[in-house]
């Protein structure tokens, strides 16, 4: 079995501005900055088979380049802990995008996913953070926005977790176009 999702990588100068973002909270687990993100759809496990399916589905994607920034930070409260991160600005054509594989890997059999799509960049995990260090944190960079960057190609990603974090691999790159 494989863990995969499918995402955006992050240019270089994004991924660093994005890390900057990163401090201020005593107890916070930052994301390394190798590991940033934007998520498309997360898959799950599956099996090898499958996942090659899954990689000529995407690899039939045709969609065009677009240009996108992040913009502003916020926090999910969820069942393991509480997420920091960093949001998209204009996001129809990665909405689109998202849109467009989800629809593919239902077309596939794989179940719908539940979670409405909320494009963002993980920045923290936090446990037991008191909330006004995190309102603290959201207010202080309320402001933030990157310049936009043109979004080429996407990627397939496989995930290994373990007690100290996740480790992420590209397996598959697809390029988008006119
Ligand atoms: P997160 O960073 O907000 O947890 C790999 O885990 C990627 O898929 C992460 O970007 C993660 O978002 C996202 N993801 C979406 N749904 C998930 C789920 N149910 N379990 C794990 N990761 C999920």
């Amino acid at each position: 079995m494989i863990r995969l999702f499918a995402a955006l990588e992050l240019p270089e100068n994004i991924r660093m501005q994005l890390s900057l973002l990163q401090g201020g909270i005593p107890g916070a687990r930052w994301s390394p900055v190798e590991n940033m993100h934007l998520t498309l759809r997360f898959i799950g496990e599956v099996d090898q088979a499958v996942a090659r399916d899954i990689d000529d589905m995407l690899a039939d994607i045709r969609e065009p380049a677009f240009s996108l920034s992040l913009k502003g930070v916020g926090e999910f409260g969820r069942k393991d802990g509480r997420a920091l991160w960093a949001g998209v600005a204009n996001g129809a054509e990665l909405q689109h995008l998202a849109a467009k594989i989800e629809s593919a890997l239902q077309r596939m059999g794989l179940p719908a996913q539940q979670r409405k799509y909320s494009p963002h960049v993980t920045l923290a995990r936090l446990r037991d953070v008191p909330m006004d260090e995190i309102q603290t944190f959201l207010s202080t960079h309320a402001m933030f926005k990157t310049p936009s960057f043109e979004v080429r190609q996407f990627a397939l990603y496989s995930s290994q977790t373990s007690p100290k974090g996740s480790r992420y691999r590209i397996e598959s790159v697809y390029q988008l176009g006119d």
